[in-house]
């Protein structure tokens, strides 16, 4: 069977299935939760309530075999030059390894200095907890902000939130990243010069957004302090070493990216330097730890238990077959806020593609909207759409058994958790088995009082959000983009089309800065750009 027979398989079973309920399939077969529930690490991953029965996901499966994601997975993890467009390979991977493994890029084991920079990172922010690392005027560091922006900031910014419980060195972590002036002064109106550092963290180190703000940082310190120098305020990740000296940054506070490490890709490397300052490195290594176990699950599990691919194959029967072009992700877990946002860039930057590794336009539809906000919050909001909207919207519901919250009373912590957790499971049953309308409604509220059911869900659920379950998850989701971008045939490693909006800003903005009169904006833009001239 080819790739093109695998997909016209499961098209097949998506046929079979066009009729049928997903409350028909539990009435078919009332315990069928025990055949879709997987584990992976330490969480829990329940299919059940999608609509799928055992010989859509044997057709699913079989695509996944024939897309070639196995090959493409072992390419990956052995430092094979994946990334096609750029040439490059694509080892994210590689930084959750241990210390005694190997991957050999351009002949040389990379492995080592990963681990001689996890070293200096942890070095750096015992130093900056001790107070041992003082800033100008001697006074210690108390407050680490990061300036990145995408896969610069999303990531620690997001693990930051969610591991807040362990927050253990005293060090808090700051995060800026747009160029609005206004998300810099909001972050430093709080801060004190003297015991703020800055992580200037940018592979590329060219970064518009990141410069601007790391200039102006600068400003801030040298103004606050009343010194000239200011460097050992200043840490930088980066590919572009030399970009970061010049700025300014001391070399011993320089840490290395890798070419082979995409940002969205990058929560494991020191682009996670800021999350460490504060949660300390060991727990960072608990992260990291969680992160290999769903590597090491992704690489030995049959294709059909593999939680990852299920989750990437599930994620492909509902966009290409059931024809959904959202997905949300709902976390019931206030300290995921922004796992929906980090997602996004995961999943669209990687899978966002129209043309395939050889360059040809694809032929099915790549990457979902992804999106979502934490539950309850979400219930009195959007899931009004959910329930009754015309469009249907898989959700990933996530959950833990355990709050991490602290310092209230503890009865009244337990039972607003459980609260909690009842909606998640409410509204997963609410949106997969629905409800007819009451009896004894006023017929004009008809059709209103209607939850027609059949909207599928993921259930993910774990013991308590730890960073090894945070990595585990983060890891789980980095695989299911790879899966499905092997099964779309994107490079998923690339990102193209976020090139053209940066030129044209800089056309802009030299248009704005009147460098440029012989300009090719069009008529729209100029306009716009005359209006604010005037008003700005
Ligand atoms: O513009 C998109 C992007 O290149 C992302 O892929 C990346 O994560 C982000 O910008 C930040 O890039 P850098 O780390 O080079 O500043």
């Amino acid at each position: 069977m080819g790739m093109s027979s695998a997909w016209n398989n499961v098209g097949a079973a998506a046929n079979a299935l066009e009729k049928v309920a997903i409350s028909n399939l539990f009435t078919q077969q009332p315990t069928r939760t025990e055949l879709f529930m997987f584990h992976a690490g330490e969480l829990l991953v329940d299919f059940s309530r999608q609509k799928i029965d055992a010989a859509a996901l044997q057709a699913l499966v079989a695509l996944a075999k024939y897309s070639d994601v196995e090959n493409q997975r072992n390419k990956m993890f052995s430092g094979e030059a994946i990334n096609n467009t750029e040439d490059r390979p694509v080892l994210h991977v590689a930084l959750r390894m241990n210390a005694d493994e190997s991957v050999v890029v351009s002949g040389k084991n990379v492995v080592p200095e990963i681990h001689a920079t996890l070293q200096r990172m942890s070095y750096a922010a015992e130093h900056i907890a001790s107070g041992a690392h003082s800033g100008a005027t001697g006074k210690p560091i108390k407050h680490v902000v990061n300036i990145g922006i995408g896969g610069s900031d999303l990531g620690p910014a997001m693990a930051m939130r969610a591991l807040i419980a362990y927050a253990a060195t005293g060090v808090q972590a700051h995060f800026v990243s747009n160029v609005d002036p206004t998300d810099l002064a909001h972050v430093l109106a709080h801060l004190n010069p003297h015991e703020t550092a800055f992580v200037v963290a940018s592979k590329t180190f060219t970064t518009q957004e990141t410069m601007a703000n790391a200039h102006t940082a600068m400003k801030w310190l040298q103004t606050g302090m009343n010194v000239a120098s200011v460097s050992n305020h200043y840490f930088a990740v980066t590919a572009n070493i030399d970009a970061a000296v010049h700025f300014g940054v001391p070399m011993e506070n320089i840490f290395p990216m890798w070419d082979w490490v995409g940002g969205r890709f990058s929560l494991g490397s020191a682009i996670g330097f800021s999350l460490m300052c504060s949660i300390g490195a060991q727990h960072f290594g608990d992260m990291l730890l969680g992160m290999r176990e769903m590597d090491e699950h992704f690489c030995t599990a049959e294709l059909q238990e593999n939680v990852p691919v299920l989750l990437a194959l599930v994620g492909i029967w509902n966009r290409n077959f059931l024809g959904c072009a959202s997905q949300a992700v709902i976390p019931y877990l206030q300290e995921l806020a922004r796992f929906p946002a980090y997602l996004q860039q995961l999943e669209m930057e990687s899978n966002g593609k129209r043309a395939n590794r050889a360059g040809e336009l694809v032929e099915h539809a790549t990457s979902p909207v992804v999106w979502g906000e934490p539950g309850t919050n979400g219930q009195h909001a959007f899931f009004q759409l959910l329930h009754q909207g015309t469009d249907v919207i898989p959700v990933d519901f996530i959950g833990a058994a355990r709050t991490t919250a602290a310092g209230l009373d503890e009865q009244s912590v337990r039972e607003q958790h459980q609260k909690l957790m009842a909606n998640m499971f409410a509204q997963a049953s609410a949106l997969a088995f629905g409800s007819p309308a009451p009896t004894d409604i006023p017929s004009a509220q008809g059709e209103h009082r209607v939850f027609p059911g059949n909207r599928p869900s993921t259930t993910i659920v774990f013991n308590e959000l730890s960073p090894r379950v945070l990595g585990q998850l983060v890891a789980l989701y980095e695989h299911k983009t790879f899966v499905q971008g092997c099964i779309w045939g994107v490079n998923s490693f690339d990102q193209w089309g976020v090139e053209l909006g940066k030129v044209l800003a800089g056309d802009v903005l030299a248009h704005m800065a009147n460098t440029s009169h012989d300009t090719t904006l069009d008529h729209s833009t100029r306009v716009l750009v005359e209006w604010f001239l005037k008003n700005s």
